[in-house]
């Protein structure tokens, strides 16, 4: 394993140590929150927990869901969510993010901003003084309007991009059928504003901006030969 793959690890692993009985679980997305759906499932499996339902955020955490034995439910069936446990892209210092590297930001962000307590899971790389200065910011649009909406970021000062697959000719298709343009802003001075701003543009569904959602962040550091976890 990687130093980075091992901070991964730990993060994950303590978020999944605070999940608690009786309770509903976000199951974010990426390789980090991988970590925290295999121990949640492995607690349960071990009856250190019970009566934990999860709900997943894409198809790949509903795919760990499954393997790892947790079982799922919907926003249909319950009235609240307890804990979301999920990545990021980018941390600031004021803990907005940008997410959406895996390009489920959208379903992410429903399910982030319902929990009463949303626990972010990222190793050290991730924080920055400002978003924006180390990853695009992802926009999923409905494949009509993309060409209307990324002349509408080049008008904000924005660089756009069509995310396009690995593995798959074309472009990256969303969990909901939609594409992704990744944009390049030279300095994002103000996350809510252009939450909103970019939320507004015809034909876009949600961006990567998450501003005022988070209650904490655990940040897997390595020291000397041990991961350790910071709290922010
Ligand atoms: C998914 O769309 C993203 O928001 C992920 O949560 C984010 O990219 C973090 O992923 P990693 O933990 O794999 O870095």
């Amino acid at each position: 394993m990687t130093p980075q793959d091992l901070m991964k690890q730990e993060v994950g692993k303590a978020a999944a140590a605070r999940v608690q009985s009786n309770s509903i679980v976000g199951l974010g997305t990426g390789s980090t929150t991988a970590f925290a759906i295999e121990y949640i499932g492995k607690r349960l499996a071990a009856g250190e927990i019970t009566n934990v339902k999860g709900i997943p955020t894409s198809f790949q955490a509903r795919v760990l869901a499954k393997q790892y034995g947790i079982p799922l439910t919907t926003l249909d069936e319950v009235d609240r969510i307890d804990i979301a446990i999920d990545g990021a892209d980018e941390v600031d210092p004021h803990k907005n993010l940008i997410k959406g590297g895996g390009a489920a930001h959208t379903q992410e962000k429903v399910i982030d901003a319902l929990a009463a307590q949303f626990i972010v899971v990222v190793d050290n790389t991730k924080l920055v003084d400002r978003l924006g200065s180390t990853f695009l910011l992802p926009v999923e649009v409905i494949p009509m309007a993309v060409t209307p909406v990324m002349k509408a970021i080049e008008k904000l000062g924005g660089k756009p991009q069509l995310r396009m697959g690995i593995k798959k000719a074309g472009p990256v298709v969303t969990d909901q059928g939609n594409l992704v343009i990744d944009v390049k802003f030279d300095s994002i001075d103000n996350p809510a504003e252009l939450e909103k701003t970019l939320n507004n543009i015809p034909g876009v569904l949600e961006n990567g901006l998450f501003v005022g959602v988070t209650d904490l962040v655990l940040v897997g550091e390595v020291q000397g030969d041990q991961v350790i976890i910071k709290e922010m």
